[in-house]
């Protein structure tokens, strides 16, 4: 339905037979392609661009507007409170949770910071650096489980001070209830932050006002997985968090005076936006949102939705899968793990690819807690792979899609995996020596 929205749909690519078919990109989680409109922005700027805060030009001035409106764009898109929140532009989620966990030492202290299982390497390494973690333990079907969270914040007795949550997960794509969340973290003394990198491009977020007991604190997202790849991402964040305190990173912009014994720093978010911004990621990332909120939210939403249960329905006819997620697609964005019983996950990916012209993405997808929980794979296992590095791991394929994905395509893809389904051991056989496995 919005096929010709994104760049690249018709790139022929090779199969190992020699035929070249149209490439079918489900690993939409890990980067999208641009959107046609952010290509055009970025050209229809580039007559303007020029140097952010740092000139008196004429395009100086029109990039320098266009940055500093773009803030507010921003804002707007998950409904932050403009007078409250600002929006920090960084380069992708992983350095705006960076940024945020260095940046709450004195809000932290030596208090906890609750994440969770089912997270991103990203929304779990930066607070473990620095901090005293514990995290919430998912159900057996991969599900956040609210009454660990809640007998969490119990037990801690208002020493959390940050719930770290994603807002859908890259893995299973379970949308987590980050509202629900919010009241419980707000009613235990604590705040939150919900990594929205996968759920910001496929699924409406409202932050709600700052006195709604379930508002959200804290959200983060990249441009790169929401049709906008150029090098731009975003935390928006209290601006009050940012007045006291020094960035991790300093240099140009971030001062309104320095001599030679003294630096005045300057107020958020230029303080927390080192060196030269980066224009063309903001114009991409703004061209993006626009288009995503002419098509609506709501809408790709649902549309996506469609794409998931029909795989879902379909991928059961496929002999030897094994599906790790449920069926509850409303609470889902689409994101679906699976393997076949007898062949290593990389294999497979590598099948889909050689065969299909499939792209998609397999292993624990820098979620390794959380893969290790779905496949019930135990320490002790962990540690063999720890001691034998050439070990092949446990982890999954994983189908993740955009807005521009359809039924045809998903068709290709199943009938695909019947066949190999069908024919373990020939594929096993035939793929003995691959040309790549990705561990
Ligand atoms: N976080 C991205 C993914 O899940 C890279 O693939």
């Amino acid at each position: 339905m919005y096929k010709n929205l994104v760049s690249g749909v018709n790139t022929l690519v090779p199969l190992i037979n020699g035929n070249k078919v149209p490439y079918i990109n489900f690993d939409n989680a890990a980067t999208t392609p641009p959107f046609s409109s952010v290509i055009d922005g970025i050209n229809r700027f580039s007559p303007y661009y020029s140097s952010v805060h740092r000139g008196t030009g004429y395009k100086s001035i029109i990039s320098s507007q266009f940055y500093d409106k773009a803030r507010f764009i921003v804002l707007d898109f998950v409904k932050a409170d403009k007078n409250f929140h600002t929006a920090i532009f960084v380069k992708n989620t992983t350095e705006a949770i960076n940024k945020l966990s260095f940046r709450l030492k004195d809000e932290i202290k030596d208090g906890i910071v609750l994440s969770t299982y089912m997270e991103h390497h990203s929304n779990d390494l930066p607070w473990r650096l620095r901090y005293r973690v514990d995290y919430v333990d998912v159900d057996e079907r991969g599900r956040l489980d609210l009454n660990h969270l809640e007998s969490l914040l119990k037990k801690y007795k208002g020493e959390v001070k940050l719930v770290a949550v994603t807002g859908a997960s890259n893995v299973t794509g379970y949308i987590n209830p980050i509202h629900k969340i919010a009241e419980l973290a707000h009613k235990y003394g604590s705040k939150i932050l919900v990594d929205g990198a996968q759920l910001v491009p496929h699924h409406p977020v409202d932050m709600k006002p700052v006195g709604d007991p379930a508002h959200i604190d804290f959200i983060a997202f990249s441009g790169h997985k929401m049709y906008a790849p150029f090098g731009t991402g975003v935390l928006i964040a209290p601006k009050h968090i940012f007045q006291a305190g020094i960035s991790d990173q300093v240099g140009g912009g971030t001062v309104d005076l320095v001599t030679p014994k003294e630096v005045v720093w300057t107020s958020p978010p230029e303080k927390e936006e080192a060196g030269t911004p980066n224009l063309f990621g903001v114009v991409a990332l703004i061209e993006s949102i626009k288009t995503l909120n002419k098509l609506n939210m709501g809408k790709i939403s649902n549309y996506e939705k469609k794409l998931t249960k029909y795989t879902l329905e379909r991928l059961k006819t496929v002999p030897n899968i094994i599906l790790y997620d449920d069926e509850d697609v409303k609470n889902k964005v689409s994101i679906i793990s699976f393997n076949i019983k007898g062949l290593y996950h990389g294999k497979v990916a590598a099948i889909l690819s050689l065969e299909g012209g499939i792209g998609v993405r397999n292993g624990c997808f820098c979620a390794q807690p959380y893969v290790q929980k779905l496949l019930k794979v135990s320490e002790e296992e962990m540690e063999e792979y720890k001691k034998n590095p050439n070990l092949y791991r446990p982890g999954t394929v994983r189908l993740s899609y955009g807005l521009y994905n359809d039924f045809k395509e998903i068709n290709v893809l199943v009938e695909l995996l019947r066949q190999i389904g069908n024919k373990v051991d020939y594929y096993d056989y035939k793929y003995r020596n691959p040309p790549f496995y990705s561990k």
